[in-house]
């Protein structure tokens, strides 16, 4: 065993396979997203699900005064918009969305879209872990997912 550092914690986290989602808030008309493979599920009486996002983002205070927001799992064919949402300012007109009820917005053709509120922030390190509860949610069954392995998509 090593004593842990930065780096090392980090390619050792990296052998962990997630999925790919991204998170979706509407603020004043305008779209903004980011790719998160820190979701998980949390608890299912009440559903609940969390993610984390840095503290050092340039769009945290979006997200941490967004009441609702969409988490968007990606399927194996949209690698281009995990890609695109990982950008800094990605521009979200080349992407294709559906409106949700309460001012959420959501990606087209996703393996499963859930509508969330937003009910806790707890600041940890350098992130912010998200707690949400699920209020609306669909999924197609017949999609595979996108993965993500070793920092590379799989
Ligand atoms: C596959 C993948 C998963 C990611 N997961 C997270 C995550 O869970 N939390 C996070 O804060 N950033 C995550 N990122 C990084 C963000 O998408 C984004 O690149 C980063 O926040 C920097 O952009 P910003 O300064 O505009 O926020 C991930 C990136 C990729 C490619």
């Amino acid at each position: 065993m090593k004593k842990t550092n930065i780096k090392d914690f980090k390619k050792t986290l990296s052998k962990f396979t997630t999925g790919v989602t991204v998170v979706c808030v509407k603020k004043r008309g305008i779209v903004h997203g980011k790719t998160v493979n820190s979701f998980n599920s949390l608890s299912l009486n009440p559903p609940l699900v969390l993610f984390s996002l840095g503290n050092y983002s340039s769009s945290i205070d979006t997200y941490l005064k967004s009441k609702f927001l969409t988490i968007n799992i990606l399927s194996k064919k949209q690698q281009n918009i995990s890609d695109h949402f990982s950008m800094n300012d990605p521009d979200p007109k080349k992407i294709e969305f559906f409106n949700g009820k309460n001012n959420t917005i959501f990606i087209k053709d996703c393996i499963a879209n859930l509508e969330c509120k937003l009910i806790d922030k707890i600041k940890k390190g350098d992130h912010v872990i998200f707690v949400c509860k699920v209020i609306n949610l669909q999924k197609n069954d017949k999609l595979r997912p996108l993965s993500y392995f070793n920092s590379k998509y799989c």
